[in-house]
């Protein structure tokens, strides 16, 4: 793979660069929650600025489906993104113009090479979501090839959307020179190297609410775990499989066939597989919670966290793990009420990791968000950007946005 920080000045210098990020970071009401995948681009800005460029950056935020979404605009993005870069002190060669991120609303079907920046100062322009076009998710040819005639060199440093075959991460790579970006290839260095070094017993807790992109996962990374834990979202799949109500929770339809395979293979593997025993419902994500064992489950009820026997169990796991992979939260997070499971699995994670022997890795938007919000993040061994990426990465396969770029 081409490394954009192996450039030299005069091969980049004046260049107009076509920048994937993943900016898809958590928010609620509006409000971002967490900035860390915004921070951790700022490396690559300043890179890309110190060596004269010009920036154009492509991102999408949500899964808007091909549609324009006022709500899934990136406009609080681009704004915090330039008050980081404003504020931050490598940045202090910047000024006037070159400290803005203008956001262009304009249909980028319309847009020209020529139109991008309005002045020679201005520095960097961010398209609107991406995927309010439905041709990104569609890895179309054409799309990909309008997309390419705005700039002069793509660089992929979207490490944890690389999983997503679509045409900003994949067939925009047919039609310019292109190269990865710092964070991408931070990524993958710090990933291939825990894949080779990892110690067992091996646990790996998948929770969150993406079940569609995780459940198919899981069955591949069976072989290599000693332990997979199921909480969040992506438990209320197996609870219904194993004849639980689970009320209006969240669920992924026609889900059957894999929850019996993974079934299957925890018993062919000798895997342990712990999924809630009890949870925390409301009877909407504004509610007070309340704790059930999951044979009490009502109608009415939403499952918003893991209950108490099932977080004692998690920590048992844990204090008797060497490794622990960790993608997604164990309920609704952004509430503090339902907040306790994800926390409690933090902190044990965070203790565990003081010991040497222990190796501690976490990935994804949310995931990341919990251990900012529980100030653990620091423990860690090591934390990826990437959620379904990092897992997809884990299971061996090979990601497309990887692919394109070798
Ligand atoms: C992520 O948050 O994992 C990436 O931004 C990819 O998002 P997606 O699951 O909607 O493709």
């Amino acid at each position: 793979m081409k490394k954009i920080h192996d450039l030299s000045l005069s091969e980049i210098e004046l260049k107009k660069i076509l920048l994937r990020l993943d900016l898809n970071v958590p928010m609620e009401n509006g409000n971002i929650i967490d900035f860390t995948r915004i921070e951790k681009i700022i490396p690559t800005l300043i890179f890309l600025l110190k060596n004269n460029t010009k920036i154009i950056i492509i991102s999408h935020i949500g899964r808007p489906k091909g549609k324009t979404s006022e709500l899934m605009s990136l406009k609080p993005i681009a704004e915090k993104l330039e008050n980081i870069l404003k504020n931050s002190p490598d940045a202090s060669f910047l000024y006037g113009a070159g400290q803005t991120i203008r956001l262009l609303k304009k249909d980028l079907k319309e847009i020209t090479k020529e139109e991008l920046f309005i002045s020679k100062d201005e520095k960097i322009v961010m398209l609107e979501n991406i995927r309010f076009y439905e041709e990104e998710e569609n890895n179309d040819d054409n799309f990909a090839k309008k997309l390419s005639s705005l700039g002069d060199i793509y660089v992929n440093d979207a490490f944890s959307c690389s999983h997503r075959s679509h045409a900003s991460i994949d067939k925009i790579t047919k039609y310019l020179p292109s190269f990865a970006g710092i964070q991408f290839n931070e990524e993958i260095g710090a990933l291939k190297k825990i894949t080779s070094e990892i110690k067992k017993p091996i646990t790996c807790i998948i929770g969150g609410s993406k079940i569609s992109t995780k459940i198919n996962i899981i069955k591949n990374l069976i072989p290599k775990l000693d332990n997979i834990i199921i909480v969040g979202g992506m438990a209320n799949n197996i609870l219904k499989y194993k004849g639980y109500s689970i009320g209006k929770s969240i669920e992924e339809e026609n889900c059957e066939t894999i929850v019996d395979e993974i079934f299957k293979t925890v018993k062919k593997y000798g895997c342990s597989l712990i999924f809630p025993e009890d949870v925390a419902v409301g009877k909407n994500k504004g509610d007070s919670p309340k704790i059930k064992k999951i044979n009490e489950i009502k109608n009415d009820d939403l499952i918003l966290d893991i209950g108490p026997i099932t977080i004692n169990n998690i920590k048992n796991i844990i204090e008797t793990s060497k490794t622990v992979l960790w993608n997604g939260p164990a309920g609704y997070f952004e509430n503090p009420d339902f907040r306790k499971g994800s926390s409690e699995i933090a902190k044990k994670i965070a203790e565990r990791s003081k010991d040497n022997s222990f190796y501690s890795v976490a990935g994804g938007g949310d995931t990341i968000a919990v251990l900012n919000l529980t100030d653990t993040l620091k423990y860690l061994n090591f934390s990826s950007t990437a959620g379904g990426a990092f897992l997809e990465y884990l299971e061996g396969k090979e990601l497309p946005g990887i692919k394109a770029l070798s």
